[in-house]
């Protein structure tokens, strides 16, 4: 299994903060935002790992980052030029993910789920993960009939069908090349990763985990707020 850090993007919304730097650097409480989803990925025992950035402070990600050598893993970079969507991640990335499967997590998704059994587990198909949360029109939004099977999953809706969120991490046998090369652009002009997981849903190969620890999408400034304060009052635990 291959990993993919999703880490490009423009982050229009974190101005001024990200005229300097990218967001998946900026500090979330003692660390860079990217290290969270390097964890994740690590935990789960993923060591080959794709980082996709933008051009633009592509050079700090280097510099941080390196070769992985420090952190027991290999790392690889990609340029994105432009924003074209997350389901773009898989055709930056295909040299990269061979004829294998692979996990993709945002750069932006700080969690505190260990995904070790669901990677080791992983034969086929697609697998998304979702969490509760009061504000489901945010996100991708997953509906379930009652024995948990997957009936619908739309980005954004404005009447959420659940209140069970997307959270950033998926994983896709080696199909998710192809199919996400045929996906056609959103209204807002990206190839969105719901319609990725909307042709494995009509295949019937699309599973999804409800995950219980937290989670924060830190691209917004309350949010970016939060995931530091977490951390924080986690560290404290730690050492109390
Ligand atoms: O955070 C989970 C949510 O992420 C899911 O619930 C949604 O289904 C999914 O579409 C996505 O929604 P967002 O609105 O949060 O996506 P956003 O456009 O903010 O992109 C997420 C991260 O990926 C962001 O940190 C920047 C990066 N990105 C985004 C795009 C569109 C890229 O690196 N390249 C891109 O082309």
């Amino acid at each position: 299994m291959k990993g993919i850090i999703l880490a490009g993007g423009k982050a229009t919304r974190l101005r001024p903060l990200t005229k300097i730097t990218s967001k998946q650097l900026l500090p979330v409480y003692d660390k860079p935002m990217i290290y969270y989803p390097l964890e994740t990925l690590l935990n789960a025992g993923i060591k080959d790992i794709l980082i996709i950035i933008a051009p633009d402070y592509a050079g700090h990600f280097l510099n941080l980052l390196g070769s992985g050598r420090h952190f027991g893993a290999r790392f690889n970079y990609e340029i994105q030029e432009e924003p074209r969507g997350l389901a773009d991640a898989f055709i930056v990335g295909e040299n990269f993910i061979g004829k294998d499967s692979v996990a993709m997590i945002l750069g932006d998704n700080i969690l505190d789920h260990d995904f070790s059994d669901a990677i080791n587990s992983f034969k086929s198909g697609a697998l998304g993960f979702v969490k509760e949360v009061p504000n489901a029109s945010a996100f991708g939004v997953v509906e379930f009939d009652k024995n948990n099977k997957v009936i619908s999953i739309e980005e954004k809706p404005e009447k959420p069908k659940s209140n069970f969120a997307s959270v950033g991490m998926y994983v896709y046998d080696n199909r998710v090349i192809e199919i996400a090369k045929n996906l056609k652009p959103s209204s807002r002009g990206e190839i969105e990763i719901t319609d990725l997981n909307n042709v494995y849903l009509k295949k019937g190969e699309l599973k999804v985990g409800i995950i219980e620890g937290m989670w924060e999408d830190a691209g917004s400034f309350d949010s970016l707020l939060r995931a530091s304060q977490i951390m924080q009052a986690k560290a404290k635990e730690m050492t109390d």
